[in-house]
């Protein structure tokens, strides 16, 4: 009893030190109420028809508990560091107060109605390393201050309405490692120094308005693994970096006004699973396949100007599932290779000028299930059992042999 009053008045400092220091963050931190401050702000100026942000409110303090918001708390401070208010059915333009939450480390707006421009205030989120704005309806530009965050590696703005030029300053964030901006009214070059970001590995430029070159040195950081330019206008050839890059997984520059051939180094990848070159102006012939076991599935070189033969080699792309060679110039017959193809379910020859027999080993192959030869100079004979090699489709009225010359619209039975 009497140790224990004796070192009672010894706690009485200890507790008012221990009350003090629990008090000091919202109490003294002035960049605690500044965030506090800056989501008010930033609810108090947009639109919530759901009331998503209820629990945003004046009467409340402790704001790492609000929907959406969640905090760094350490001894001296509480700081948001992240906001995510991915759709929520919000709307209006993004308060430029955003810009006070100098935290923050991970900003996802995405999937809501915002409107009207990016604010430049981003800029002095020089912390932020995420931040997605994509499935919105911003318009504008892509504000030049975004390369002021320095820190960023995912910047997702697809599915706007954004115009003008990609920033090239944007390639000051040398550590982005995706770059989406699909889907929106992009134009002017691609700045040719994302090909020196060594940290990216995916770039979706897709279904802008793009012009000039790919640039050149784009592919030949050994980061690269996804790359989407297609739906643009780009012209000149595809990079050799691009081609012969080690780590390249999908490859899709369809729909450009890409030129010149395709590089023989695509088909000696051990790592593409997709590539889509199809709408294009390529000319020359298609390389052989050189890859051993090549994990390639996905090939499309329709509508470009080819010519030659098709490789036999194709045979050798083992896990081909897709294949679509429509609407070039070539020419000789179909090698018998391509049914050694044990995964392929599309192949599309349509709108070639192919000549010969089909290989009938074509229609022995298990996995296939839609074939277009049409318009063509191809001779031979639809197998008697045909139907039990393919999914011929809802036609009922379907003949058991037909000369492929006769039949321009084979793929109508077939498909
Ligand atoms: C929130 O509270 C502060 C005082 O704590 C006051 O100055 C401010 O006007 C309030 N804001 C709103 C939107 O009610
Ligand atoms: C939280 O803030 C402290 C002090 O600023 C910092 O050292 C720490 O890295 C932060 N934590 C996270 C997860 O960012
Ligand atoms: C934001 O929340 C959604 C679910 O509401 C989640 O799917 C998404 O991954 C989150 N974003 C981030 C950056 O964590
Ligand atoms: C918050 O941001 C607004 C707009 O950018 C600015 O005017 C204001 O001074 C900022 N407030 C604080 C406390 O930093
Ligand atoms: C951005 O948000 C959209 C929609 O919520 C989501 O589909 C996409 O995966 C996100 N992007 C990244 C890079 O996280
Ligand atoms: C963009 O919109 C398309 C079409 O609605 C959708 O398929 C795609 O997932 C969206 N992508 C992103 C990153 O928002
Ligand atoms: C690409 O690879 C080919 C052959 O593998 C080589 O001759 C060429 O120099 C390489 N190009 C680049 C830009 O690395
Ligand atoms: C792309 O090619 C098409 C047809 O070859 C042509 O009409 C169009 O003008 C070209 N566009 C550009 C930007 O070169
Ligand atoms: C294919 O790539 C391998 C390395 O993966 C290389 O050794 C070989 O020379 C290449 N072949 C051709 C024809 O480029
Ligand atoms: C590729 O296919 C060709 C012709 O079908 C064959 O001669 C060659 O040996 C194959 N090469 C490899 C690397 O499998
Ligand atoms: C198709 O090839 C034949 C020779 O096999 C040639 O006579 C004919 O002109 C070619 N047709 C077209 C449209 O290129
Ligand atoms: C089709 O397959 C069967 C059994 O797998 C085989 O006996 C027949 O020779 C094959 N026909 C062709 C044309 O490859």
């Amino acid at each position: 009893m009497i140790r224990l009053f004796a070192s009672f008045p010894k706690l009485i400092p200890l507790l008012a030190v221990f009350i003090f220091s629990c008090s000091l963050p919202i109490a003294i931190s002035d960049d605690t109420d500044t965030d506090r401050g800056a989501l008010l702000c930033f609810k108090s100026q947009i639109s919530d028809p759901n009331g998503a942000l209820r629990s945003w409110s004046n009467t409340s303090l402790d704001f790492c508990n609000w929907q959406g918001v969640s905090c760094n708390n350490t001894q001296t401070q509480i700081r948001v560091m992240g906001l995510n208010i991915s759709s929520k059915g919000l709307s209006g333009s993004i308060p430029p107060c955003i810009g006070n939450l100098s935290s923050i480390a991970s900003l996802d707006l995405s999937n809501n109605a915002f409107l009207g421009k990016i604010p430049a205030e981003l800029g002095h989120l020089g912390q932020i390393s995420y931040l997605n704005l994509s499935i919105n309806s911003l318009e504008g530009h892509i504000p030049d201050e975004l390369s002021l965050c320095s820190k960023l590696k995912v910047l997702s703005l697809c599915n706007n309405s954004l115009q003008g030029e990609i920033p090239p300053s944007l390639t000051q964030c040398t550590h982005l490692q995706q770059v989406v901006l699909c889907n929106n009214k992009l134009q002017g070059r691609i700045p040719t120094k994302f090909g020196m970001l060594h940290e990216l590995k995916t770039l979706d430029l897709s279904n802008n308005a793009l012009t000039g070159d790919i640039p050149p040195l784009l592919g030949s950081s050994p980061s690269f693994v996804y790359v989407d330019l297609g739906g643009n206008q780009l012209t000149g050839g595809i990079p050799e970096f691009l081609a012969n890059s080690s780590s390249l997984q999908v490859l899709s520059l369809k729909q450009n006004n890409l030129t010149g051939g395709i590089p023989l180094a695509l088909f000696n990848s051990s790592t593409l699973t997709t590539i889509y070159l199809n709408r294009n102006n390529l000319v020359g012939s298609i390389p052989p396949v050189t890859a051993i076991a090549a994990p390639l599935q996905f090939l499309s070189l329709a509508l470009n100007k080819l010519r030659g033969g098709i490789p036999a080699s194709l045979g050798n792309l083992s896990s081909l599932v897709r294949l679509s060679l429509a609407v070039n110039n070539l020419v000789g017959s179909i090698p018998g290779s391509l049914s050694e193809l044990r995964k392929l379910e599309r192949l599309i020859l349509t709108y070639n000028n192919l000549s010969g027999p089909v290989p009938q080993s074509i229609f022995n192959m298990s996995s296939l299930q839609y074939l277009e030869m049409a318009n063509n100079s191809l001779i031979s004979q639809l197998p008697p059992d045909i139907e039990h090699s393919f999914r011929c489709g809802a036609r009922s009225s379907r003949p058991t042999s037909l000369e492929f010359t006769s039949i321009r619209q084979v793929c109508a039975y077939l498909q």
